[in-house]
């Protein structure tokens, strides 16, 4: 079965890209993927230092890479803060990216090859799609392959029903597409 992780790009309660992220993770494993959907709160996660990494390299940032790295494809669910992503995602992304044991400078694991696909969900009108701009350059330079559907739903505070749903069908149809798509490339990639 093609596995994907889901790794949302907040902690907040109430988040609306977590919300984003179930529908996918339940558009992806209605299209036949095992999806693990990764809560970076679970992590303790520092701010990337390289004296951590040389002395200390933490247990949970090893535990997140391996779990990356056993996946066919990643999705990114992401806000938007300031116009890129949140320091959150990226530090996380950061300590992914870090060659472990007997790893080349450039190994990239957890992502080298592999099936990428990015969402957002903000307040604002427009989605988070600057956000999704530079996460889409982040992954490409992490050598992953990300596919070009993506998905932003605007104006969260009002744009998911009270059982989770999106209440609009043109961002709901993209997350079946995109979802669709992630999960067919991620398969092909790993065939
Ligand atoms: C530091 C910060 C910067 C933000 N910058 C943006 C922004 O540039 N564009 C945008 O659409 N929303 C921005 N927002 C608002 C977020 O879209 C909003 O907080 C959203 O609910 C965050 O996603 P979440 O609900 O998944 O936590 C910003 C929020 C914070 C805290």
């Amino acid at each position: 079965m093609t596995s994907i992780a889901v790794i949302v790009g907040s902690t907040r309660e109430g988040s609306y890209n977590r919300a984003l992220g179930e529908l996918a993770a339940s558009s992806l494993e209605a299209q036949g993927a095992g999806v693990t959907r990764v809560d970076l709160a679970a992590f303790d996660l520092p701010l990337y230092s390289s004296a951590l990494e040389a002395d200390a390299f933490p247990p949970d940032a090893q535990q997140l890479k391996m779990l990356l790295a056993a996946q066919d494809g990643l999705l990114f669910v992401s806000p938007e803060y300031n116009g890129s992503l949140p320091p959150l995602l990226k530090n996380a992304i950061d300590w992914a990216s870090r060659p472990t044991g007997d790893e080349g400078l450039v190994a990239l694991s957890a992502y080298r090859g592999k099936a990428a696909a990015i969402m957002s969900a903000s307040i604002s009108p427009f989605g988070g799609l600057r956000g999704l701009m530079h996460l889409r350059q982040i992954l490409s330079t992490i050598q992953m392959i990300v596919i070009p559907e993506q998905v932003v739903v605007p104006n969260a505070h009002v744009a998911f029903a009270g059982d989770g749903s999106l209440k609009e069908p043109l961002p709901a149809s993209l997350v079946e597409m995109t979802a669709g798509r992630l999960v067919a490339v991620a398969r092909a990639l790993s065939a």
